[in-house]
């Protein structure tokens, strides 16, 4: 009797092969049986989900009223880029993760990827192709431009919104992660309070300095 593991005749390659080959046959053979009627089963007894009917709904975007007609699923990212035109808003992630999106909702910023468009019937909708007045830039607009605060513009709507409504936030006295004293009404408008209230918004091109610099001119001036 052997009684080191190397005294056994180790298996050939062809027997491996073989057992292998054999294993898998039965395997797939098991699996195929059991499994393939149930599942023919559950696709039988499921229906095929309805489709919702668009309903009518109006958003006012940009103080102009847009009649449009939309599946309840439909977010407010789509409606405005889809349905009412307004491409300016751009898609990034479509999660929530990029700020790519952000649009004002009755002065707030929202990620227009993340809300449902008829919720936001009767709301007061702010997009990029809103901030200017006619061929006037706006301040915020002006001062990105002077200070370069982008390189493919791809995020800069979402940036400029953004900046619009954090600069509200620092006049409101909201306070943030990073606000030394809560309790102060007057927040300053630091680099530090800046850079976290506009930690939503990612800029692929690394255009920060230029975007914290652009919000601060715009709040000063
Ligand atoms: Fe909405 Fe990125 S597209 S957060
Ligand atoms: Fe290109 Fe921000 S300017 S992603």
């Amino acid at each position: 009797m052997p009684d080191q593991p190397s005294d056994y005749p180790l298996p050939s390659e062809a027997d491996v092969d073989s057992a292998r080959r054999g294993f898998m046959q039965t395997a797939l053979i098991t699996v195929g049986a059991t499994q393939l009627p149930l599942q023919a089963a559950q696709a039988a007894a499921t229906p095929p989900p309805a489709a919702v009917p668009a309903r009518p709904l109006t958003l006012n975007i940009n103080g102009k009223d847009h009649p449009l007609s939309l599946e309840p699923h439909v977010t407010l990212l789509d409606a405005l880029r889809e349905s009412a035109g307004l491409t300016g808003t751009k898609k990034g992630c479509d999660r929530g993760q990029c700020g790519a999106c952000t649009v004002l909702v009755d002065g707030r910023r929202i990620n227009a990827c993340l809300t449902l468009a008829i919720m936001h019937q009767g709301a007061k909708i702010t997009t990029i192709e809103g901030i200017a007045q006619g061929d006037q830039l706006a301040p915020i607009q002006a001062a990105f431009m002077e200070h370069d605060a982008f390189q493919c513009g791809y995020c800069t709507p979402g940036q400029i919104c953004s900046a619009l409504a954090c600069i509200d936030e620092i006049r409101a006295g909201t306070a943030s992660a990073v606000t030394p004293n809560v309790r102060e009404q007057a927040i300053a408008f630091t680099d530090p309070e800046i850079r976290e209230r506009m930690s939503g918004n990612l800029c692929r091109c690394g255009a920060y300095n230029n975007i914290v610099a652009a919000i601060r001119t715009t709040a000063k001036a």
